[in-house]
Formats: structure tokens, sequence, C-alpha cells
């Protein structure tokens, strides 16, 4: 019996990958290496395969036969949302396209346990502050579209030939659960404050006049390693006999956290000076995105532990154990 984490050289899956070892598991990887990284997945075997790629269906199977393959926890996607909107069709491939040949592969081996990476970014632009699973979904890019799309090809699935399925829905994931496994994509704000301090340049706000107490927007902060426990007690739940009443669920803490703390409390972590430059608001950003973690807390027993003190400590070490190391 193995686990088979699909892009589990990345940076969420590598965190998942270690915690399946640290509990004696049998892991197995397949990832293509377009943004991960061979050395992240330690003692797992790692099987290079493009998942969106012609015979990959094939290759899959193999796996998940050979490996005796019970649950797969599928992380493998493009998550650029700007490059989303200027390459729609790539990224429908890509996402939904590698989806598509990872389920006909469990289909056709008879694996019936998925956990798919879904986002927040399903949510849009919301109309409230805080958001429930029952929140409308409408996605204003590709990126979120084919996490939404991902959500309903499972559903289907599940009603086809009986796919036991959790979504979840990751809000603002940063930090690491060591030193070594670092986000490495400056894509996201905390990376994209150290680049700039590792450039010698300011950090940026874009936007300080939004309805919020200090003007700047209000995100929810998720430490990778809760994230990754996140997925072990949705794992452990597809595998009991529980009768699977809820399949999304949002992965966040319940508080906010505005760009300028998160920016203050790097400059505390690091002890560097941090004063940023306001520019322009970007579109499509909502003022406030902050995850109701009710339902994940009653249904899987799971809640953040991390605050976001300890996630800016973890990714200020995480960056100083990188090449790009500041001072
Ligand atoms: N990081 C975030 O803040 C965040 C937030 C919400 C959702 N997500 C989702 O979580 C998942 C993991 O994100 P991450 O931050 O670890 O990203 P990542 O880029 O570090 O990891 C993705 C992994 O998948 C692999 N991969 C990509 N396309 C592949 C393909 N066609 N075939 C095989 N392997 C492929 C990559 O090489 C990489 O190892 C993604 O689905 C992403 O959309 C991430």
């Amino acid at each position: 019996m193995s686990t088979l984490v699909i892009g589990g050289a990345g940076y969420i899956g590598a965190h998942v990958v270690r915690l399946l070892l640290h509990r004696g598991e049998d892991v197995v990887v397949v990832d293509d290496l377009s943004t991960g990284a061979a050395h992240r997945v330690g003692e797992a075997t790692l099987v290079e395969l493009d998942v969106a790629g012609p015979d990959a269906q094939e290759s899959l199977e193999l796996v998940m036969r050979e490996r005796g393959v019970t649950s797969v926890i599928h992380f493998a996607a493009k998550k650029q949302v700007g490059e989303s909107v200027a390459r729609p069709t790539w990224y429908y491939r890509q996402n939904i396209g590698g989806l598509a040949n990872v389920l006909a592969a469990m289909e056709g081996t008879g694996v019936s346990n998925m956990i798919f990476s879904s986002s927040a970014a399903v949510y849009g632009m919301p109309p409230v502050e805080v958001v429930t699973e029952g929140t409308d979904c409408r996605p204003i890019n590709p990126y979120g579209e084919t996490k939404l799309v991902g959500e309903w090809m499972l559903a289907d699935c599940e009603r086809a030939w009986g796919l036991r399925w959790a979504g979840l829905r990751y809000f603002n994931v940063a930090g690491a659960g060591w030193p070594e496994l670092g986000d490495p994509a400056v894509l996201n704000l905390v990376p994209m404050v150290l680049d700039r301090l590792a450039r010698g340049e300011r950090p940026k706000i874009f936007g300080d006049d939004y309805p919020t107490p200090d003007g700047t927007c209000i995100r929810d902060y998720i430490h990778v390693l809760d994230l990754a426990h996140a997925h072990l007690a949705a794992m452990d739940h597809l595998s009991s006999d529980a009768e699977l009443t809820e399949h999304v669920f949002n992965v966040g803490t319940g508080t906010g956290a505005s760009v300028r703390e998160v920016i203050d409390a790097i400059g505390e972590a690091s002890g560097l000076d941090v004063t940023a430059d306001v520019e322009p608001r970007r579109a499509g950003d909502p003022p406030q995105l902050i995850a109701a973690p009710d339902l994940i807390r009653d249904v899987l027993s799971w809640k953040a532990e991390h605050g976001l003190a300890d996630i800016i400590r973890s990714a200020w070490e995480a960056w100083q154990a990188g090449p790009r190391r500041i001072g």
C-alpha cells in the first residue's frame, strides 16, 4: 500500500511527502520537475513524468499497479495567475488535462482516494469578508477557473465510479516546516518581500487606500506545515469508512493579517529596514479574504497551530538557509 504524491517535489507537496515518510508510509512521487526539485522528496521514490503529457495515463497506471497505490494527493499544477491570463489554453491543458489523466488512471486501476489542491482563487472577489465553503465561487482568472473545474471533475467521478475525494482550498500559504523546504518561487507576498530585500530594494505595497484598518489588503496566512497536516487529516478521513458528506474545505486560520503587518513582521524577524514603497492598486485584489475554518475543524478535526510570527520566522530562516542569504 502506498500513497502517490503528484507534484511532491514542489513547495507544499514536499512538506506532505516528509510528513508521510515520518509516519512510516510508503510514498511514491510523480513530478516533471518543472518547478519542483528532486532533492526535496528525500527518501521517497521519484518518477519523473509530465502528467499532462500524451502517454501520461498509461505511465501513471503502471506506477499505480507496480507500487500498490491506494491514495493520490494531487498537487501538480501551474499556479501563476498572470501567466494563466496570458496562456489560458495551456493552463487548462496542464491543470485540467493533467487531472483528467490522473483520474482516468485511477479509474483504470481501481484507486479510489484523491486529495486535490484547490485554492481560495475559486472565490474570486467575494462580496463577504469571511468566506465559507458555501460562498459563491466566481473565479476571476483562468487559474482560479481550473481549480473550480477540477473540483467539478472530482464530483463527477464520484457520481460515475465512486471516487472518494477532498478538495482543499488553500488560502495564503507561507513559511517552511524545515529550512531546506522554503518556497522557491517569488510569487507570494513573503518571498516577494524577501526577494526585494535580497536585491537591496524596498518592499512594495500595492494600494494603501483599501477599506481596511491600515489601508492595505488583508489575507489569511496559513503555515505550510499546518497545511501539510491538513492533507494527512483529509487522507485519514478518506481512508476510513466514514460517509463523505463534505468534499471541499477552506484551509486557513480564520484570522487576517494586512500587507503592512506582514512586512513589519518580516522586519522584526530579520532585523532589516523594511520601509516600503506604495504603488497603485493591482487589478483583481479583493480588500480582504479570510477563511471561515469551521468546516475542516468539525469534519476533519484539523486546525492551524501556527500564527503569523511563526510563519514569518520560518520563512526567514528558510530564506537565510538558501542561496540568496541576506547580510
Ligand atoms: N503556494 C500557494 O500559495 C498555493 C495556494 C493555493 C493553491 N496552491 C496549489 O497547490 C499546489 C501546489 O503548489 P506549490 O506552491 O507547492 O507549487 P509548486 O510549483 O512548488 O509545486 C507544483 C509541483 O508540481 C509539479 N508539476 C507541475 N506541473 C506538472 C506536470 N504537468 N506533471 C508533473 N508534475 C508537475 C512541479 O514540478 C512542482 O514540483 C498547486 O496545485 C497550486 O495551484 C498553491
